[in-house]
């Protein structure tokens, strides 16, 4: 009976504009700004397959379960759980998951607007041309110059978060499936020809060992855990993005193959990148380990030495500024679906609200950056702390929850039906890694980087 209701907020038009959707909502910053400087920071290839594994056990499971309770459900993630867990005689707490997911949304659409102001400020930069003069000393120095600035970056914060907030009060469907069956393809291409530059004037070779041949004595607990965040992170898992995307899916497509193409493409996305910017940073000498500055302190040293490079320069940002709309879009919308059906209000204000709320949540991480930036905890500002603890504490434990529920408190009986899979191979390795894999991985990596945590703050005293 469950599986038929429709949501209030209406249907994608096709299986296609759901996976446009989708995928808008997993590539984008994550991909491209942070898998790089996460990859940077934990030393490369080891980093590098302890993420491909999570993508491929963790996430994927995850992801079908996602969109399978969300489109079981049919309503803001908050909602779907209770009803859900109502449906089959469970515990209506279970909404907590979807307030959890409520809390991360806020955290990360406040940063996460922070960073897509500094490729809205790159667009600028790059069609001014003012690359082409510069060494990388001097682009490095440029990047630093604009995250000092608390008036630039509020401003741009500003506009961006306008951006996102327009697009979701006028309800997501109608603007985004143009802009991702298009600018998608885009900036894939222009990623292609990025790496084949890399590959012709960057130190290629060293860039390839770096990213794909592993030294395991390099990854730390720590880095596994941030691997596995990482994954969270880029695929829009643990938080009900996914979830209330998968609410306006017909019930009708083909969960687990829609699921395999997202997952796919989130992850070539995430190479592309790093092939592109890792030989560049060898060849300018800069630091793999350059922090949340790395593309900003890479790319632009490549645009300023290639011919047409104001040209190229500006097109991927224009590029990457739309794969962040298309994410962070993602990360307000089960806010305002939940506003739309229990505050009754319409989508404009609900809308205006969360963004509001994201808007004013991002104003300390963006001064954490400059003048706040001796106020830090565990040695991390806000933004940091934002980044880290949503990616690394917040989506892993709402993952685990999607997990558990989906694979012990839904019925077998319902998930058979919702993945639309008669009794196979495919649905018995989705439930088998669903129960048994994925909560243990999660709990695995998060207990052993807490244990690391204990030994060392006893050796501190
Ligand atoms: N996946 C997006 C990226 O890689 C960011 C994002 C959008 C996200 N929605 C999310 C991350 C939900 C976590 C949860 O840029």
């Amino acid at each position: 009976m469950s599986s038929q209701r429709t949501s209030i907020h209406g249907q994608w038009s096709s299986r296609l504009v759901f996976i446009l959707a989708a995928t808008g909502s997993a590539v984008g910053l994550g991909n491209i700004w942070r898998f790089p400087y996460v990859a940077g920071e934990n030393g490369g290839g080891a980093f590098v397959i302890v993420y491909l594994l999570c993508v491929a056990l963790i996430g994927v499971p995850i992801m079908i379960a996602e969109v399978m309770l969300g489109r079981r459900g049919r309503r803001s993630p908050i909602n779907t759980m209770r009803a859900l867990a109502r449906d089959e005689g469970h515990n209506p707490r279970w909404e907590y998951l979807g307030w959890l997911g409520i809390l991360a949304g806020f955290m990360i659409l406040s940063f996460y607007s922070v960073v897509a102001g500094w490729t809205l400020a790159y667009v600028f930069r790059s069609a001014s041309g003012m690359f082409a003069a510069m060494d990388a000393e001097a682009i490095s120095m440029a990047f630093d110059s604009l995250v000092s600035d608390p008036e630039r970056l509020l401003a741009w914060h500003t506009v961006f978060m306008i951006m996102v907030t327009v697009v979701v009060a006028r309800g997501v469907k109608s603007g985004l499936e143009q802009a991702v069956r298009f600018l998608m393809p885009a900036l894939f291409v222009l990623l292609v020809a990025m790496v084949g530059y890399a590959m012709g004037n960057g130190e290629f070779a060293r860039g390839l060992e770096y990213l794909f041949s592993p030294d395991f004595s390099k990854l730390t607990p720590t880095g596994v855990l941030e691997a596995a965040g990482q994954a969270f992170f880029s695929l829009s898992l643990g938080m009900g993005a996914i979830m209330i995307y998968g609410s306006y899916l017909s019930s009708k497509a083909s969960i687990p193959r829609t699921v395999g193409i997202i997952a796919l493409v989130d992850t070539l996305v995430a190479l592309l990148a790093g092939l592109a910017i890792f030989p560049i940073v060898f060849a300018a000498g800069l630091e793999p380990a350059g922090g949340p500055g790395l593309i900003f302190k890479t790319l632009p040293v490549a645009f300023g030495q290639m011919p047409g490079g104001a040209f190229f320069g500006t097109l991927f940002f224009v590029l990457l500024l739309f794969a962040a709309w298309t994410s962070a879009i993602s990360l307000l919308e089960p806010i305002v679906a939940w506003l739309v059906e229990n505050r009754g209000v319409n989508r404009i204000k609900g809308a205006a609200a969360g963004g509001g709320l994201a808007w004013l949540l991002g104003v300390p991480s963006l001064l954490s950056l400059n003048l706040w930036s001796d106020y830090t905890l565990f040695g991390k500002g806000f933004f940091d702390l934002m980044d880290y603890t949503t990616a690394n504490v917040m989506l892993p434990l709402g993952g685990l929850l999607i997990a558990l529920f989906a694979g012990w408190k839904l019925a077998r009986a319902a998930s058979e039906k919702e993945l639309a899979l008669a009794p196979g191979p495919v649905y018995e390795a989705w439930r088998f890694l669903t129960r048994y894999v994925v909560p243990l991985a999660i709990l695995l990596v998060m207990l052993n980087v807490t244990g690391v945590l204990a030994v060392l703050s006893g050796m501190g005293r």
